[in-house]
Order: C-alpha cells, then structure tokens, then sequence
C-alpha cells in the first residue's frame, strides 16, 4: 500500500507560533466497520452519515521549539487538563510522527470539547480525531504553501484513521464511505472518500435523534471489540456482507428506494450487535430499554406509515433516523414516547452535516 505521498515535504516556510481551531462532526455509520488489521485497515468497506450538531472543537497552539525525540504536548478537555486522555493522543501522534515529521518541532497545546454532553456515550473518539488531525493540517499548509485542499481532506483523514478507524469518515459529508471497495472510484483503505454519486433527494438533509439510553461507561471498549473479530467463526461471512451490503446501499441512495434503506440500515445495526453476542468472549452493549425502544420504532412506523428506522453504534444508544418531511410527526413522537427511555429523558436532534469547517 502506498502511503509515501503522506510523508510531508521538506519544510519552505518556518512557522514559530501558530494557532487553529477546527470543528468536526461526529458520524453514524450505515454499513458498519467492525474488524480490522494494523495499522488501522478496516477489514471491509464502510459508509456513515456525517452529523452536524455532534461535533467537537479543538484549537491547537503550536510554539516552536528545539527538534525532540518525542511529542510535547498538553491536553486540556472542557476547560481541563485531561492526564486520563494523554496516552491515546500520545499513540496516535506517534504513529503519525512518519507522515508529520514536524510536530517535533513544536510544543503543542490543545483545547478540546465537544457539543454533546460528555460521558454521553457518543463516541467522541471519530470527531475529536479529526479536529486534530484538521489542525496538523493547517499548520502542514502554513509550512508548505502549496498543498492543494483535496490533498488537505485526504490527508486529514488519513491521519484521522490512524487514530480512530470511524474518524476518518469525521472529515468530509454528507457521506463518507472508507475502505476499498469496487463500485466506489477512488476509494481506499488508508482514508475516507465523499461518496462519489448522485444522492437521491429522500436522503438530502436526513434527521438523526439519537437516544441517549445509556451514558454509562461501555463495558467493552471498541478497540477490544474490533480485536475479537480475529478468530471470530462469522468474521469471513461478515466482512463478504459488508461489501455487498455497501453494493446496495450506493444503489438505493441513488434510487431512493426507502424500504430498502430501511431494511438494510436495521439489518446493519443488528448484525454488528450480533457479531458481539457470537465473539469469544461474548459481550453485550444493548441494554433493556435498546429493545423497547426498537420495539416501539417498529410500532410506530407500522401504524403511522412512517419511515423511521433505527440504527446503533458500539454502544446501547440508538440512532433515529428519518426524511426531512416527517421531522415534525417523529419530533412528537420522540418527545411523548422515546424521551421516557432515555437517561434523564435526554436525546439530541441532529441531522447530516457537510465535514469539518475552520472557526
Ligand atoms: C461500531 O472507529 O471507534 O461505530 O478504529 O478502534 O478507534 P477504532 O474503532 P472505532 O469503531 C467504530 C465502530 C462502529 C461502526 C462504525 O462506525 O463503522
């Protein structure tokens, strides 16, 4: 594979002090990445909704320093120095030293907070990821003038990937699709591509509530989760799907057939869900309310004709999601029969958004 064009050029102009801040959404995968090799290859193809509200914004002041021979860094989180948080952004700045050489050159201060409310469960690892990944970016363009933006995106989510897999899907909207795949030109497994067709207008300003069922700490991180589909008896069957699966949802957000998407979408969640329940060891992030919740989507789109459909992530929250024109019918719905199932009846409205934007 070749990532030799990542490697940033010789140095043309000498930047003492910089400063960047960048917001950058968090996603919700569609056809779901669940197993992967290193350094970070995804073992099947992957597409997500970029999301608007979710989102975090990270400023990062670089000072200029004597050449080191490792990071130097301060992270602060809402206002406050996070020890907690330092050895996984020290990892990902280690295994990006190859590509951005220059970050040696610094001393790196960082600033970060999210939108959503913290612990929520949300993973905050795709958009906090890519906030800093965005700015290494600008600092790569002051250094090197004559970086083109394509190549800014493409490298920003290359790194972003090799911090968190789902973040290099937290650059780019409204949807992104990572991992090689046949039927998507230009797509690759060292970084995220725009999805390259025409969307058909029942996707366009798609709405996602998402339920915040459990805030709690996940008992299984995903990164132990990914590792389990190593010698998992369904793995090969799984990442073949996926594929497929990705077959089909590029033809049906082309055609708008929105049964289908609805079929594949839940097909989706639940099958990630199941790959969890047949690892070994077996694990379980739904909780209780995960399937009443479920349950009373799959009422409520019977009986109304509606076409809501559900997804979820590594986690017991669920993804609402739904066109644009029913916004307000299912807005009613969450708040009078959803909100109940939720901790402290929170639930945060979004809808997808357009990737990563300087502030
Ligand atoms: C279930 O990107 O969080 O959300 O690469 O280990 O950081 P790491 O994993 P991560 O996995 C996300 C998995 C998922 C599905 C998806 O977003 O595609």
């Amino acid at each position: 594979m070749n990532t030799s064009e990542f490697i940033a050029k010789s140095i043309e102009n000498v930047v003492e002090k910089a400063s960047y801040t960048w917001q950058t959404p968090s996603n919700i995968a569609l056809v779901k990445y669940w197993g992967k090799s290193n350094p970070q290859i995804p073992k099947n193809a992957s597409i997500s909704f970029t999301l608007n509200n979710c989102h975090t914004i990270t400023t990062i002041d670089f000072s200029k320093k004597e050449k080191s021979e490792s990071v130097d860094f301060d992270l602060f989180f809402e206002g406050k120095q996070k020890a907690e948080f330092k050895p996984k952004i020290a990892d990902f700045f280690k295994r990006i030293q190859e590509y951005c050489p220059y970050i040696l050159d610094y001393t790196m201060t960082i600033h970060s907070q999210n939108s959503f409310p913290h612990s929520s469960g949300i993973a905050s690892s795709a958009s906090g990821l890519s906030a800093i990944a965005m700015c290494l970016m600008s600092l790569e363009k002051e250094i090197n003038p004559n970086l083109a933006e394509e190549f800014i995106n493409k490298k920003a989510s290359f790194l972003a990937r090799l911090g968190s897999g789902s973040a290099s899907r937290s650059v780019e909207g409204p949807l992104v699709v990572w991992g090689t795949h046949p039927e998507i030109e230009g797509s690759s497994d060292l970084f995220g591509v725009k999805f390259p067709l025409k969307v058909h207008s029942i996707f366009k300003n798609y709405q996602d509530i998402i339920l915040l069922v459990d805030k709690g700490e996940k008992q299984v991180s995903s990164t132990v989760g990914h590792n389990l589909m190593h010698n998992h008896p369904y793995a090969e069957n799984r990442f073949f799907q996926a594929n497929e699966n990705l077959t089909k949802m590029a033809t049906i957000l082309q055609g708008g057939d929105i049964k289908e998407f609805i079929n594949l979408v839940e097909s989706e969640a639940l099958t990630l869900h199941a790959m969890m329940l047949t690892s070994n060891p077996y694990f379980i992030l739904m909780k209780p309310n995960t399937l009443k919740v479920i349950q009373k989507i799959w009422n409520y789109r019977e009986e109304n004709n509606s076409n809501i459909c559900f997804t979820l992530d590594a986690g017991a929250n669920v993804h609402v999601l739904f066109p644009e024109h029913e916004k307000e019918a299912v807005n009613e719905f969450v708040k009078n029969e959803l909100a109940v199932y939720c901790q402290k009846n929170q639930y945060i409205c979004d809808n997808v958004g357009l990737g990563a934007k300087e502030i």
